[in-house]
């Protein structure tokens, strides 16, 4: 058995996730230059979505980070993820876009957070929010363009844009940024996207036609970003592709992107059993061994973010080589089939022993799967595999980018 490595408090480390946070300001940069305009300069900002603790990669390191790489702007789906970048002091400006009826918006106000409005009832919590602190409230007006997911309505934006005008003329509200969401960025030839953008320009006419600057246009997710140059306006908001993944992998491998996956999954082999053929592996037996095999056991489950929809599919890296899963992914652990334990020439099979090191996903560059590869295994996407790491997994953090000194 290989020496265990000590964890952060002295104990051995069964499982980590390695983020390697100058991919992340790798991954930044390279975004910053993609949609930074052509010889006549300006181009569009980055915004780096750092929502679901960074898309499982750790809220505070990976905003710093990208941040650290020429993001200007963050974006978070809840205040309170907002002011978790606050409390750890990360002071960039940063956009909260969830809001429900009758939240206190009084702490985002306090702490400068910019929201997004998207209907009239959101407007008088951001003013009440307003009067209560003394402060004027930054918005980000959201218009749905076609994802009918959040967003005013076609209908309901001039009357929307009406109460806007009276409390930015009132002092109350500064309109920062005006958006829209793509459905369909990641397959940029659809007749939706081109109808999106036309969409939001009406939108924006509507704005202006009220007499309200709309500020920082938006409407780029990454695929937009990368995909869709029209979409760049003044703000790009990124998330997948900061964390170094491809929003496009039909389209474009992350590699072809230039971006660099920031996060390392990794175990320890916590069992390793030799069985004959025929035999059943994990819950319902689902898996049937075809001949006499080496069988090592993975503490990561389904509760850890490993799909059971991947079982007897996703592969892992051991001694160098892949190995795939055999039967159900289980609520903690999950099953590799190592090798065939009757063939000496299976180096893998003869010598793998508890305490060696399985790598489930990383970059790729050493011959391990990446996140994409387990999301093509269980039938989802990427953002899925990162973001659904539990809380049981420590994340640890490499490189310096964005580490205070
Ligand atoms: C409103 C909004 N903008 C931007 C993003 C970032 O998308 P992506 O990770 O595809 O760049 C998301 C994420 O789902 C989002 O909900």
């Amino acid at each position: 058995m290989e020496a265990a490595e000590p964890g952060a408090a002295g104990r051995t480390l069964a499982t980590e996730a390695v983020v390697d946070l100058d991919a992340v300001a790798h991954n930044a940069a390279a975004l910053r230059s993609a949609v930074a305009g052509g010889a006549a300069g300006g181009g569009a900002q980055l915004m780096a979505v750092v929502k679901a603790d960074g898309y499982g990669h750790g809220i505070v390191e990976t905003a710093r980070a990208a941040l650290a790489g020429g993001a200007t702007w963050l974006g978070v789906a809840h205040v309170d993820e907002a002011l978790r970048l606050r409390a750890a002091g990360v002071d960039a400006p940063v956009l909260a876009w969830i809001l429900t009826p009758g939240g206190d918006l009084r702490p985002a106000l306090e702490a400068g957070v910019d929201v997004s409005v998207a209907a009239g009832w959101a407007l008088e919590d951001v003013v009440a929010a307003a009067r209560a602190t003394g402060r004027t409230a930054r918005v980000h007006l959201e218009v749905d363009t076609g994802l009918s997911r959040g967003g005013a309505a076609p209908g309901e934006w001039p009357g929307l844009l009406d109460a806007v005008a009276k409390h930015v003329a009132d002092g109350t509200v500064q309109v920062r940024g005006t958006w829209g969401h793509f459905a369909s960025a990641d397959e940029p030839e659809l007749a939706s996207v081109a109808a999106q953008l036309d969409a939001f320009e009406a939108a924006l006419a509507t704005v202006r036609a009220a007499g309200v600057d709309p500020g920082l246009r938006h409407h780029a997710n990454s695929a937009g970003a990368l995909f869709v140059p029209a979409a760049r306006y003044d703000l790009v908001r990124c998330g997948i592709a900061v964390v170094g993944l491809s929003p496009a992998p039909q389209l474009a491998s992350a590699a072809d992107l230039g971006l660099v996956p920031a996060m390392t999954l990794r175990a320890r082999l916590a069992h390793v059993r030799h069985v004959p053929a025929g035999a059943g592996v994990s819950y319902g037996h689902t898996f049937t061994t075809a001949r006499a095999s080496a069988l090592g056991l993975v503490p990561l489950g389904y509760a850890d973010g490993i799909p059971r929809h991947a079982s007897s599919a996703g592969e892992v890296l051991v001694g160098g080589q892949r190995r795939r899963t055999a039967g159900r992914v289980c609520m903690d652990q999950f099953v590799v089939d190592l090798g065939d334990s009757s063939d000496a020439a299976d180096v893998v099979a003869a010598t793998a022993a508890a305490g060696d090191e399985v790598v489930v996903f990383g970059p790729g560059t050493a011959g391990e799967p990446t996140a994409q590869d387990w999301a093509d295994a269980a039938g989802t996407i990427s953002y899925e595999i990162v973001s659904r790491l539990g809380g049981r997994v420590p994340r640890r953090f490499t490189g310096t980018a964005g580490v205070p000194a």
